[in-house]
């Protein structure tokens, strides 16, 4: 597979020695700024361009992964499958469940592979919850909690990812997607039937009274804008009767120690698992020999980009989406995260 990377930046960096890791020639950069275009070409013995619109014509390139701020995942991703290209889009898929419905029918239409870049489902935890409740361990799933707290982890505060216009949206659209799209992976991709939720913004806004620790995307630009939110919360009904309380905060005031930073569990009538985001090994509850009983599984590290892109040239050389989330899933995903802005502004639930 012949990749083109659009957006040199943390993400697009990954990509692209993910794609070399597992076999992928990486032929095209494009950033905006030529200094970061050129200087990850260099290391890919790529050609490096400011501008998207240049790919389209090179009939050798197979693929692009679209790693630049949300607003542009829309329009980019369109005009790469109206080029026939087949698409790694990082996540969210949109700004909207409208925008997601487009690109999904143009990847129908076009017969392209559009992947949404939902890694979590690859780390060595992900994939090993998917595979344990895949054996009907747990019974019937009645309940999910996804929680995330960044205690001070607001990303490059006055920068695009806080700004609504250029990324949709704060802590929930940036990390809730993960979370909202792992559960949903785990569950079997039940249908959302209401959603309700509370998005806040309470730190960034005071941009000078903002006190770090550490922050990607930085250094803060205070004549910039935050008009986002910094922690969300949202319980999510679904179809098949289960529920998802989902917490994710940039920044908040959880003591630490009081809480993991990140729990995933997922409870059924006949057993649970839990585990952290980012964590080595899965925590089971179970009956064994008629007693209640505790395990761990300890897990072998994960290299979770280099399988994503794995699965992705893959399905570009099959023509079928793997583990990967296609665009309806991303398009599910989407939509919960809309209700949860609406139900937020409303202060009543979304029924879906
Ligand atoms: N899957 C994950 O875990 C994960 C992790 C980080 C970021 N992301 C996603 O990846 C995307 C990029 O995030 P990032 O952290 O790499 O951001 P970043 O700011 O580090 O990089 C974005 C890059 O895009 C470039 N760019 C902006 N406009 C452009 C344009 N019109 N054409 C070409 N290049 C342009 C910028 O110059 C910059 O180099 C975001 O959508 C983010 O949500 C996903």
């Amino acid at each position: 597979m012949r990749l083109g990377i659009i957006g040199a930046g943390a993400i697009g960096e990954r990509h692209a020695a993910a794609a070399e890791q597992v076999g992928a020639r990486v032929t095209r950069i494009v950033d905006k700024s030529p200094e970061r275009a050129a200087s990850l070409a260099a290391k890919h013995d790529a050609v490096a361009d400011v501008d998207a619109d240049t790919l389209w014509d090179d009939d050798a390139l197979d693929a692009v992964a679209i790693c630049v701020p949300n607003f542009l995942h829309h329009p980019l991703a369109l005009k790469a499958m109206r080029a026939g290209k087949d698409v790694l889009l990082e996540k969210p898929m949109a700004l909207s469940a409208i925008d997601c419905a487009e690109l999904a029918d143009v990847a129908e239409q076009s017969r392209r592979i559009l992947q949404i870049g939902y890694t979590h489902r690859f780390t060595a935890v992900g994939s090993a919850a998917h595979d344990y409740i895949a054996t009907g361990a747990l019974g019937d799933i009645y309940h999910a909690k996804a929680h995330l707290h960044l205690r001070r982890g607001i990303p490059g505060l006055g920068g695009w990812f806080t700004n609504k216009a250029l990324s949709g949206g704060g802590a929930l659209i940036d990390l809730g997607v993960h979370l909202i799209d792992l559960v949903l992976y785990l569950l079997g991709q039940p249908r959302a039937v209401s959603v309700s939720g509370k998005a806040y913004s309470k730190f960034g806004v005071k941009m000078k009274d903002y006190v770090y620790e550490s922050m990607w995307a930085g250094p803060p630009n205070y004549s910039g804008t935050f008009d986002v939110e910094d922690h969300a919360t949202a319980m999510i009904v679904f179809d098949s009767g289960a529920t998802l309380d989902l917490q994710v905060a940039w920044a908040c005031n959880l003591p630490t120690g009081t809480a993991p930073d990140s729990m995933i569990a997922i409870l059924g009538d006949r057993g649970g698992v839990a585990f952290e985001l980012f964590g080595d090994h899965l925590l089971l509850r179970n009956q064994v020999a008629g007693r209640n009983a505790d395990c761990k599984m300890s897990l072998a590290p994960a290299e979770q980009m280099e399988l994503q892109m794995e699965d992705f040239m893959t399905a570009v050389r099959t023509r079928r989406p793997g583990i990967g989330a296609t665009p309806l899933e991303g398009q599910k995903v989407q939509l919960i995260v809309d209700s949860i802005y609406e139900s937020s502004n409303t202060n009543v639930p979304v029924e879906q």
